[in-house]
C-alpha cells in the first residue's frame, strides 16, 4: 500500500480580516480560513467526490480532528484499524476524528460543507484505497 507524507508548519492559514465575517470560497474541496499560529486552524472542508466509491486516499494526521457540518450533506469514512465505516455527518453535532478518514458529498460533488478545526502544525500521511 503507498502512502505519502506531508508537513503542515505553524503559520499554515491566510492573513484574515477580524470583526467580519469569512466567506467561503464556492466549489473548493478544502480551504482554511483562519487560525492562531502555533495552536490552531479552521478551514471549511467541501468534497469533490460524490460517492463513497469515488474516494481514491485516506488521510490521518498526528492530531485530531473535528467536524461540524455547516450545510447539505458530508458523509465521512473512518477506519481506526478495524475497517471501513462511513458516518453521515448531522448539523450541531460536532464529531473527533483520529484514525484514517476522508469524506463525500452524497448529493453530488461540492454539495455539503463541513467545518474543521486541527492544529497549526502537524503532519498527515495519505494512502491509497483498494477498492
Ligand atoms: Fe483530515
Amino acid at each position: 500500500m503507498k502512502t505519502k507524507k506531508v508537513k503542515t508548519e505553524a503559520g499554515s492559514f491566510p492573513k484574515f480580516a477580524l470583526h467580519q465575517g469569512l466567506p467561503p470560497k464556492d466549489r473548493k474541496r478544502w480551504q482554511v480560513l483562519c487560525g492562531d499560529r502555533n495552536h490552531w486552524r479552521v478551514g471549511y472542508y467541501s468534497p469533490s467526490d460524490g460517492s463513497n466509491a469515488k474516494v481514491k486516499q485516506l488521510e490521518t494526521h498526528t492530531c485530531v480532528e473535528l467536524f461540524l457540518l455547516l450545510s447539505g450533506k458530508v458523509t465521512l469514512i473512518l477506519d481506526e484499524g478495524h475497517g471501513e465505516y462511513e458516518l453521515p455527518l448531522e448539523p450541531m453535532k460536532p464529531v473527533m476524528v483520529t484514525g484514517w478518514h476522508c469524506g463525500f458529498c452524497p448529493d453530488g460533488p461540492y454539495t455539503g460543507v463541513a467545518m474543521v478545526v486541527e492544529r497549526d502544525r502537524f503532519s498527515t500521511a495519505l494512502r491509497d484505497r483498494v477498492l
